[in-house]
């Protein structure tokens, strides 16, 4: 069985392409452009991140799980966002971020960071006032989720989870993931998150729901 890193390494890239781009006009395995359809709500985070960014205002962000920094790019240039560092297990995926921002004169706003969550030193990074993580939560495993967690006292935070239940949506990623031979995944229910989240001490948490996004944030 592979391990996060295993996984992701190399696929990433293609995962973006297929999951933002359009699955007709790439040459794609059939797997990839149907799972293309079931992943609106991959679509839509970036909104959801946008408004929550935009009402809370961070001047710095730290976001975790990053990919290629599409996300980061787009605070940093339509969001108002001073500087993010964006963190990914990934090093290709962190490479072709990183020359980007080079390339586009964007590496004193950008900084890319290739390590997991587990052996992250978040305190190089600091100081930060917003943790992001998108589309990253069911890749933790409980001792990132404590760093995870850790990482975001003191200051505005928003990840989304995937959410526990007998679904289609939630049977056609279980067979994806045996399919591409995905090593775990993690999903909550909506009491399961909030309890962690509490018993770590957070409070004025909420759980929302986007278009099929689930999320949880502490910005108002
Ligand atoms: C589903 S993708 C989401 C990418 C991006 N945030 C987005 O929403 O498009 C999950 C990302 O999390 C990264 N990842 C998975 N496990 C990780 C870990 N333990 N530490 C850091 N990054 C991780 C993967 O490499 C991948 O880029």
């Amino acid at each position: 069985m592979k391990d996060q890193k295993d996984y992701w390494e190399n696929r990433i890239l293609d995962w973006e392409g297929v999951s933002y781009g359009d699955a007709e006009t790439q040459p794609v395995s059939l797997v990839e452009r149907v799972a293309h359809y079931f992943r609106g709500p991959v679509r839509h985070r970036p909104a959801v991140a946008f408004e929550l960014i935009r009402r809370a205002k961070p001047a710095r962000v730290l976001e975790l799980g990053c990919g290629s920094g599409r996300l980061a790019f787009d605070l940093v240039t339509r969001a108002g966002v001073a500087h993010v560092t964006g963190v990914d297990i990934s090093e290709s995926a962190i490479a072709f971020a990183g020359e980007r921002a080079r390339a586009l004169g964007m590496a004193g706003q950008l900084n890319f960071v290739a390590s997991s969550i587990s052996n992250l030193n978040f305190d190089a990074y600091r100081p930060y006032d917003f943790v992001l993580g998108m589309g990253l939560t069911p890749y933790l495993t409980g001792m990132e989720f404590e760093r995870l967690f850790d990482a975001m006292r003191g200051v505005s935070f928003l990840f989304d989870v995937h959410p526990k239940g007998i679904s289609f949506q939630n049977f056609s990623h279980a067979v994806y993931r045996m399919l591409k031979g995905h090593p775990f995944y993690n999903t909550f229910s909506k009491e399961e998150i909030l309890g962690r989240l509490t018993q770590a001490g957070f409070s004025n948490v909420t759980w929302n729901v986007s278009q099929g996004v689930f999320y949880v944030t502490n910005v108002g």
